[in-house]
């Protein structure tokens, strides 16, 4: 089998998704102590027995990892894919983590949203923002790049509505907001470096077929 004596590298996005990824892997027979010790500074794990290497990194980070080869696998977000931007493979949807990219804001935003009189929209998606409202509303808004707490913008009169995503929705109902718009369905996928998959293939495939396996238990 081909490149046996090298490693293959996964990088996983720090925090609650890492923790489900790595149960799916565990269910997979692909298992990595080590990383579960929350009280550990180290940043890479070894299991040298299946020749894998693990690493926990910022979320938005992951997809560098993966284009540049510095990790052949990663487990991202979809959102962060997204808003990355990057050239790397999507090979597999775990279905993790699921929730929805929407526009959110008061409900006396919902008639301005129809009616292409929003002037303003905070996020920290501005990629996925501006695909939405440039490319499918066909409006011209201006999008405020923010770093976390988005919920704030419409409150505090930064933004008439917010790009975000939306899990449960308590976060919006605790701020007197609401969905106006849903833009897409958002879940943690498998993505793999172009030149791995082409020299690990068979590794690799094992690999998400393992993690296919898992999902079905
Ligand atoms: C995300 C998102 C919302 C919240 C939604 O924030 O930006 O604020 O989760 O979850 P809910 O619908 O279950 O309430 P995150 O935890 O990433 O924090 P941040 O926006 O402050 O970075």
């Amino acid at each position: 089998m081909e490149g046996t004596d090298r490693f293959i590298t996964i990088a996983l996005a720090k925090g609650r998704l890492a923790m489900q990824t790595l149960d799916l892997f565990e269910k997979s027979g692909i298992t990595c102590d080590e990383i579960k010790d929350k009280d550990t500074r180290k940043l890479i794990f070894v299991n040298h027995e299946l020749g894998l290497k693990f690493f926990l990194s910022k979320t938005s980070d992951v997809p560098t990892y993966v284009e540049y080869g510095a990790a052949d696998l990663g487990v991202v977000g979809y959102d962060t894919i997204f808003e990355e931007g990057r050239k790397i493979l999507e090979v597999l949807d775990l279905g993790l983590g699921k929730c929805n990219m929407c526009v959110a804001g008061p409900a006396i935003a919902k008639d301005d949203l129809e009616n292409g009189r929003i002037r303003r929209v905070a996020t920290k998606y501005p990629r996925m923002a501006k695909d939405y409202f440039y490319e499918k509303k066909h409006q011209t808004v201006e999008i405020i790049k923010l770093n976390g707490s988005v919920e704030l913008a419409p409150i505090v009169g930064l933004s008439e509505v917010i790009v975000d995503i939306v899990e449960t929705g308590s976060t919006l109902k605790a701020n007197g907001l609401e969905v106006l718009e849903t833009i897409c369905p958002l879940s943690a996928r498998v993505i793999v470096n172009e030149a791995s998959m082409k020299l690990l293939r068979d590794r690799i495939l094992a690999l998400i077929n393992a993690l296919k396996e898992g999902l079905c238990e």
